[in-house]
């Protein structure tokens, strides 16, 4: 494919972003029935959860641990490759944050889990994705690492299988097993490879949730080009969190009272980053195991989001709060669609979960057996103005 002849601002020789074209995906004969299968194994994780505590929750990523308002500032002068999308105009946007992690049940912190941070642009002008019509929201799915657990979707199946396995389990037996594969995580590292299975089973190293760098893991178009976005601290106190740990033991909600501790004395500042694709084999939009080299294209700022002070938890909403929220990559423009086996697989599962979700939480009047296999997706909490 022809690369596009545009000069990358001032930084060292790099190759110019490559323009989206459909042979950049390929679509796997199966994917079909390995999609369904997803969403079987999603289910079957919502409902252990749902029969267990009484409450319909995501079927991963189940517990939050803030909600945080604040608004997004497009970065004036981007260049052309970068001002696409919603990032065209140096406009600003309200956004809302949602700080998670990853099981699909509602554990104590000190089962340590990968990071995620969900991020809901809201106001946004464009033609919609398909299934995301009369929606005016940009969404934005970030975790704390560069790039995915599977290559793609069948093998995605396999780990998701392993979760489903250990959802239920007790939590004092997970409490063990986490500081137990913490160890073996280090010991992975100390030999020089991290194991994303082990950390997405309990083995994530203790650090504050705040001093993360958040990736998409996998690509999404960034108006006629391919990029991932990362978001990362941006303001002196938020930075001043990177690589530190917290002492979780004994605070099952330890994650929450540190984001609320640190935003009742602080606002906070992220830079949202693109890193445009400039070369499909090193650069895989297919394979989303794979982190996209920092050297062969850096991630650059394209837009700054600030959250002033302010209480970011409501213990009296209790479920409420989370309930009336959901995110998902396919909720945004045509210009930022996902790509990738692991993608198109994310179009159906979110729905599932939150069809899920509202069915459960917010009974329809008709009987069940009236209800639809997939129910329509809940609304949103209305945007907020600030
Ligand atoms: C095939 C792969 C994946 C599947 C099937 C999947 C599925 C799901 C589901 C069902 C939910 C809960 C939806 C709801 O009830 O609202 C969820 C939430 C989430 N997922 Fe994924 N996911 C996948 C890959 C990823 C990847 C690659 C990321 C990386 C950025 C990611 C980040 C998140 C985050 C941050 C949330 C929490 C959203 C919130 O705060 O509401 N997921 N995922």
């Amino acid at each position: 494919m022809a690369p596009v002849e545009y000069p990358m601002s001032a930084s060292p020789a790099l190759h110019a972003p490559l323009p989206y074209d459909e042979t950049c995906e390929d679509v796997a004969p199966d994917e079909v029935e390995v999609i369904a299968a997803i969403n079987e194994e999603l289910l079957k994780i919502a409902r252990v959860v749902c029969n267990d505590t009484g409450h319909a929750m995501r079927a991963v990523h189940a517990k939050g641990h803030g909600l945080l308002r604040g608004r997004m500032t497009v970065e004036p002068g981007l260049t052309p490759p970068l001002a696409q999308g919603i990032f065209r105009e140096p406009r600003s946007y309200p956004v809302l944050l949602r700080l998670s992690t990853s099981a699909g049940d509602v554990l104590p912190d000190s089962v340590s889990l990968p990071r995620g941070l969900a991020l809901k642009v809201y106001d946004v002008p464009g033609e919609r994705l398909e299934g995301s019509e009369g929606e005016t929201t940009q969404d934005f799915l970030f975790v704390d690492a560069p790039a995915f657990v599977a290559p793609d979707a069948r093998h995605f199946l396999k780990s998701l299988r392993l979760l489903a396995h250990t959802t239920d389990k007790a939590a004092g037996l997970k409490k063990v097993l986490s500081a137990a594969l913490r160890g073996a995580e280090q010991a992975a590292e100390a030999l020089g490879h991290e194991s994303a299975t082990l950390r997405s089973l309990g083995g994530h190293p203790l650090t504050h949730i705040l001093g993360e760098t958040y990736h998409t893991q996998v690509p999404l178009l960034h108006g006629r080009y391919m990029a991932k976005l990362s978001l990362v601290p941006g303001s002196d106190e938020l930075r001043a969190l990177q690589g530190t740990t917290l002492g979780l033991a004994g605070q099952p909600d330890g994650l929450r009272d540190a984001i609320r501790q640190f935003f009742r004395a602080h606002g906070g500042e992220w830079l949202l980053r693109a890193q445009l694709c400039t070369d499909l084999q090193r650069m895989p939009i297919e394979d989303a195991s794979v982190a996209w080299s920092e050297a062969e294209s850096p991630h650059r700022p394209v837009a700054r989001i600030v959250c002033p002070p302010q209480d970011t938890w409501d213990d009296a909403l209790g479920h409420d709060q989370e309930d009336r929220l959901y995110f998902s990559p396919w909720r945004g423009v045509a210009e930022h669609r996902p790509l990738g086996s692991v993608m198109r697989a994310r179009r159906y599962a979110y729905r599932v979960s939150a069809g899920f979700r509202r069915d459960r939480n917010a009974p329809p009047p008709e009987p069940e057996t009236a209800r639809t296999h997939v129910p329509p997706v809940p609304r949103d909490a209305p945007p907020w103005t600030t």
